[in-house]
């Protein structure tokens, strides 16, 4: 049964203080915990705990017999516990077992613990939910020759080696809720270094890896300190602990994890050198470095009161590393990849059976709700404040939310309030974008008025019934528009605000407008419907916000492809557009201006996102079109192709900065067209040049969409170099599922038995099952074989690890929007699934809602 947040009661005991000690082993550690508990509200105390063996639990020093407690598969409940007490226990568990990933579990030689949501109740009894909020002393003890490094949470009062065996002892003076603390157990190397905060504070930074790895973290430490100086800069926000400790793990279920003063993260988010990882590598090793650290502050000195709750650490947190990320990198760039991003994950989910609110009412497995609607959408969501108070009151209201819930559990409506308290705009209609789920559609009318020189713009919003809400009401809505010339120059500029379902803006002007820009930098995640194709390319050459430009070309390219698979459906063949050719050139010619924008703007709009515009979605007919449009483009500019190739081709290949990812970008942009065009001796000759991993990969994904001797030697040459660096052959792996070849099915249906395959590791599993899922035509051939390949996986994930398990059945969600016979053949294998004996809760959740 459904848990709710209308339900939500506070914790019967608060917990002041926890002493852990821990007797680590892989197969058998111990555990023994001292809570120090007061009563907080009515009711008796329970304790969750899942898979412990209970040795042992005494209340104020007194052993309880077995008629003192209950103990079930999930909790521990003690009757008669007084309002001041202290609670002893003691439980076996077996990390080694442990292949959920969530609690404290073994990877490669090292122990680690991962738990948020609820992985603490995996290493001891512990009312584990966020608003208890304790101070932590952290005992360790372990063999000294397998865990020699032995890391907690906060500030290290001791360690030593006694008889063999390594103790450390570890104190966190900040009251943090259970699924930020942190172990780890291990034999692991650093890269140290130091940051003074700007009130004197020095600190000791260590990033832990394996050996051998302790060259790879220099990006890493580098994104570190830049992320702490820009948190006290933008926010005022310092570093509160003495030392700060990263430490890399290869079996991680997610990116990263912000546990206090000791992050644990995947090492894919950790090492970056050119050799071995993409430019696109090291920007998300910034990103999710930034993001943690940031967390330290929206997340950890304040957290979430009840998981509902999620989006106001996560969303935040984004929104934060977004932020950060603009001004390491281009602004505009990044705002593009974001949206991007936003509309191919965000977008869709939202229009399917699984869409949920940025704060849900109801869950059945928490860990179904890290999606992007809690994480993207919700930083649209605070993104949105920004822009309708200002920068300087969002300012401060960030300000008065951190003074008001320092050390407290949360909710989004403590976050709203102090934005509310800071600005006169009434944002009382805000909170729906909370409550509701879905993508407003906006529709527009303009009139121009000669006689009274008044143009007046009309806005409609929209928002389709989604899962359990058929009624949504209108939202406040942020519209940032420009009113252009028939130039292109802007005669005016403003935010508007709409509140209702249909609402005019009236505006005196000199002259009639020749265009009007509306949505600029996205200022609110909705869908703008009705530009005709005249007005986007207006816009595509000169809106004079970047965002906005790029977007009319991502729109006019939508309209003429989807045009053109509806003339393929019908037997006609394919006729490049001109407009979209001249669009191209243009961005071609003005590419030296700003690379990396032009690389974003060569980019045709994805398979998917045609996909999501049409009412039967047509895989075949979308991935034909978008090719034959891609070869077209690359013939009919190839002059201007290669001369782009040519001239973006001195960026060195240890550089990474952003001009010099700018300009790979733009180049293997290029070498996608000039593969189409003319074949794979372009990407041949580069695989072979190739100075770093961007160059080398881009080339071996051109090489591995044509099935021949040179594909093989490529992909046998990567693997023969990469074969022993796990995030590289990751790569290996994903690049073939990927491929728009005509064998990639049985090619990924090899791959899923191959000897490097290991289902144990969330990445190796991802790079082959989450590329395919996102390889559109491959995956739903309409032999149904992709679906059959993925539910497969999901029933042999399920019992071993089912958080992965259930994420990939989000790829079968949309199967309402396929033909009859791929609805049918996606649904048998939900159904399937859902035949499954003891499936997990996570996996039965997604499947039962996808098909509902
Ligand atoms: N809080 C972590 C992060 O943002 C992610 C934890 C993911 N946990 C999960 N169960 N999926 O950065
Ligand atoms: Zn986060």
């Amino acid at each position: 049964n459904p848990v709710n947040l209308a339900d939500y009661r506070a914790p019967a005991y608060q917990v002041e203080h926890v002493a852990l000690d821990f007797e680590l082993a892989p197969e058998a550690t111990i555990v023994k915990a001292r809570l120090q508990l007061r009563r907080n509200a009515p009711g008796p105390l329970k304790l969750d705990g899942r898979k412990l063996e209970l040795l042992s639990v005494s209340l104020n020093g007194e052993p309880l017999g077995d008629n003192r407690y209950t103990l079930d598969e999930d909790s521990l409940t003690i009757q008669d516990v007084p309002d001041q007490a202290v609670l002893e226990t003691s439980v076996r568990i077996n990390p080694a077992a442990n292949s959920e990933l969530s609690g404290l579990y073994t990877s490669g030689s090292g122990l680690f613990t991962q738990c948020e949501p609820e992985g603490f109740r995996k290493v001891t009894f512990f009312p584990d939910r966020p608003d208890v909020m304790a101070r932590y002393r952290v005992r360790m003890r372990a063999d000294a020759a397998k865990f020699p490094i032995l890391l907690s949470n906060g500030n290290k009062l001791s360690s030593g080696v006694e008889n063999g065996i390594a103790h450390a002892e570890w104190e966190d003076p900040h009251p943090k809720p259970s699924y930020l603390f942190a172990l780890v157990a291990a034999d692991l190397v650093s890269l140290k270094d130091e940051f003074t905060t700007r009130s004197g504070r020095k600190v000791d930074l260590g990033i832990w890896v394996e050996r051998g790895d302790e060259a790879r973290c220099a990006h890493a430490m580098g994104a570190l300190k830049r992320s702490m100086k820009w948190d006290e800069d933008i926010f005022g926000l310092e570093y509160d602990l003495d030392i700060f400790n990263i430490a890399a793990v290869s079996d991680f279920n997610a990116g990263a994890m912000e546990n206090k003063g000791l992050n644990i993260f995947n090492t894919a988010y950790v090492l970056a050198d050119a050799n071995s990882a993409t430019d696109m590598d090291f920007q998300n090793v910034e990103r999710v470095i930034a993001h943690e650290y940031f967390h330290n502050w929206t997340g950890d000195r304040v957290t979430c009161r009840d998981w509902f709750q999620l989006s106001l650490k996560e969303g935040l947190t984004v929104f934060r590393d977004q932020e950060y990320m603009s001004d390491q990198f281009s602004a505009a760039v990044k705002r593009i990849a974001d949206v991007r991003l936003l509309r191919a994950t965000q977008f869709r989910d939202d229009a399917g059976p699984l869409a949920h609110p940025v704060r849900p009412a109801s869950y059945l497995e928490i860990n179904n709700f890290y999606t992007t609607t809690i994480y993207e959408k919700g930083a649209e969501v605070v993104r949105m404040y920004r822009t309708i108070i200002g920068r300087e009151a969002f300012r401060r209201g960030m300000e008065a939310y951190i003074a008001k819930n320092d050390n407290a559990a949360a909710t989004v409506e403590d976050f709203w309030a102090a934005m509310q308290s800071i600005t006169d705009i009434d944002l009382k209609q805000f909170m729906l974008w909370y409550e509701q789920a879905g993508t407003p559609e906006i529709t527009f009318d303009e009139s121009w008025d000669d006689a009274a020189q008044t143009f007046t713009l009309t806005l409609r919003q929209r928002t389709a019934p989604t899962p359990g809400q058929p009624e949504k009401q209108p939202l406040l809505i942020p519209v940032a528009i420009g009113l252009l010339n028939q130039t292109g120059e802007e005669i005016h500029a403003e935010t508007l605000l709409l509140r209702e379902t249909e609402q005019s803006f009236t505006f005196k002007l000199p002259q009639k407008p020749g265009a009007v820009s509306l949505f600029r930098h996205f200022s609110a995640p909705v869908k703008l419907k009705g530009q005709s194709r005249a007005r986007l390319a207006f816009l595509a050459a000169h809106d004079s916000d970047l965002f906005n430009r790029w977007d009319a070309l991502q729109q006019y390219a939508s309209a003429v492809l989807l045009d053109s698979v509806a003339t393929h459906q019908i037997g006609q063949p394919f006729t490049l557009d001109e407009g979209l050719k001249d669009a191209i050139a243009a961005t071609l010619r003005d590419a030296t201006r700003d690379p990396a924008f032009a690389a974003e703007a060569l980019i045709l709009p994805m398979e998917s996102l045609l996909a999501d515009d049409m009412t039967v979605v047509d895989p075949d007919a979308i991935h034909l079109v978008r090719e034959a449009a891609r070869k077209a483009l690359g013939q009919a500019l190839s002059a201007e192709f290669h001369a782009v190739y040519e001239q973006f081709a001195n960026a060195a290949p240890d550089d990474v900065s952003g001009p010099a990812m700018g300009a790979r970008a733009l180049r293997n942009a290029a070498l996608s067209y000039l593969t189409a065009a003319e074949g794979p001796a372009f990407a041949a000759a580069q695989f072979t040049a190739a100075g770093n991993m961007t160059e080398k990969l881009a080339a071996l994904t051109n090489l591995v969409d044509e099935p021949g001797p040179a594909r093989e030697s490529a992909l046998h040459a990567f693997y023969t170099e990469w074969e022993h660096n796990r995030l590289v052959l990751d790569k290996w792996f994903s690049v073939q599922a990927r491929s728009n070849a005509s064998d990639t099915l049985t090619r990924v249906q090899a791959l899923a038995s191959h000897a490097a395959m290991d289902l144990r590791n969330p990445n190796r599993v991802r790079a082959l099952i989450g590329a395919f899922t996102a390889n559109p035509w491959k995956f739903h051939d309409k032999s149904g074989a992709g679906y059959k390949l993925l539910a497969d996986f999901v029933l042999r994930l399920d019992e071993t690890n089912p958080q992965i398990a259930a994420r990939f059945v989000t790829a079968l969600g949309l199967w309402r929007r396929f033909d009859t016979k791929r609805q049918g053949l996606m649904k048998a294998e939900l159904e399937r699934i859902l035949a499954r004996e003891q499936l997990s809760r996570n996996t039965y959740e997604l499947a039962s809602k996808a098909l509902a």
